[in-house]
């Protein structure tokens, strides 16, 4: 029988424990995944036990309350706590999601908090997320346009083709679905994943843009657009409720109708 081992840095041990203060009443503990590339260990997990009632109600408050209180080391992107910067994501309790969006109480027992999976993780809850905003470079997520002269004001769209955006424009790029994706898991070096072919789709579709034949021809590639094998993970999990395997289905659909 063949026996697999996982390579020694792959396994996390077991890490330190912060009991709450004493007479706390309403104490829930907080399991962290902690891995500093500096000091040469494998990861840990640490379990903190909070107050619920010192805290606020999301599992940011927690890791700010944590960090601020507790364990100043313990390292992750927030900025705006409202769901709109998209820094805060990570994965608690075994879903992509929001730190700043998602309530503590909708976790039964322990709150468990890793960083994004497979992606190369900078420290703690930080992932590196430089390959993937290449790719999203990659897909030139601007305006393209040969009208010449510009022109002196906001080129204007009817009511139809600016509500072809919805769904669209409201993506915050936190990488929440691309990360829930098996097809990126194992081909992420050439898979582009659901959040930039969602952006490449928002500009596929602008009306302003002249480009759209471009684009698609960029994306006729059997990994970088095909590699979705419509599983759906990247909608399930989406913070901001939206469908970028909707917006992928569609791309393959446009690039078949111009080969009929
Ligand atoms: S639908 Fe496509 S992009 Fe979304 S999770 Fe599945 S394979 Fe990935
Ligand atoms: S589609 Fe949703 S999950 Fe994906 S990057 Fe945009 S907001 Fe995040
Ligand atoms: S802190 Fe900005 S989305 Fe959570």
């Amino acid at each position: 029988m063949v026996e697999f081992s996982l390579p020694k840095n792959s396994q996390i041990g077991k890490g330190r424990i912060f009991t709450a203060a004493p007479g706390a009443k309403n104490v829930k503990p907080f399991r962290v995944y902690r891995w500093n590339p500096d000091d040469g260990a494998n990861p840990v997990v640490d379990t903190y036990e909070i107050d619920l009632d010192t805290i606020g109600p999301m599992v940011l408050d927690a890791l700010i309350h944590i960090k601020n209180n507790v364990d100043p080391t313990l390292t992750f992107r927030r900025s705006c706590r409202e769901g709109i910067c998209g820094s805060c994501a990570m994965n608690i309790d075994g879903e992509n999601t929001l730190a700043c969006l998602k309530p503590i109480k909708d976790v039964h027992d322990a709150v468990s908090i890793y960083p994004l999976p497979h992606m190369p993780v900078v420290k703690d809850l930080v992932p590196d997320l430089n390959g993937a905003y290449a790719q999203l470079r990659s897909i030139e997520p601007w305006l393209k346009s040969d009208t010449a002269p510009p022109p002196d004001s906001e080129r204007r769209q009817s009511i139809e083709e600016r509500a072809e955006l919805d769904g669209m424009w409201e993506c915050i790029l936190c990488f929440c679905c691309t990360t829930s994706c098996p097809s990126y898991w194992w081909n992420g070096d050439r898979y582009l994943g659901p959040a930039t072919l969602l952006a490449a789709y928002r500009w596929i579709a602008d009306s302003r843009d002249e480009h759209a034949g471009e684009r698609l021809d960029a994306l006729e590639d059997p990994l970088k657009l095909y590699a979705c094998r419509t599983i759906m993970n990247c909608t399930q999990t989406c913070p901001k409720g939206l469908n970028p395997a909707k917006a992928i289905a569609r791309i393959k659909e446009l690039q078949l109708e111009r080969k009929i």
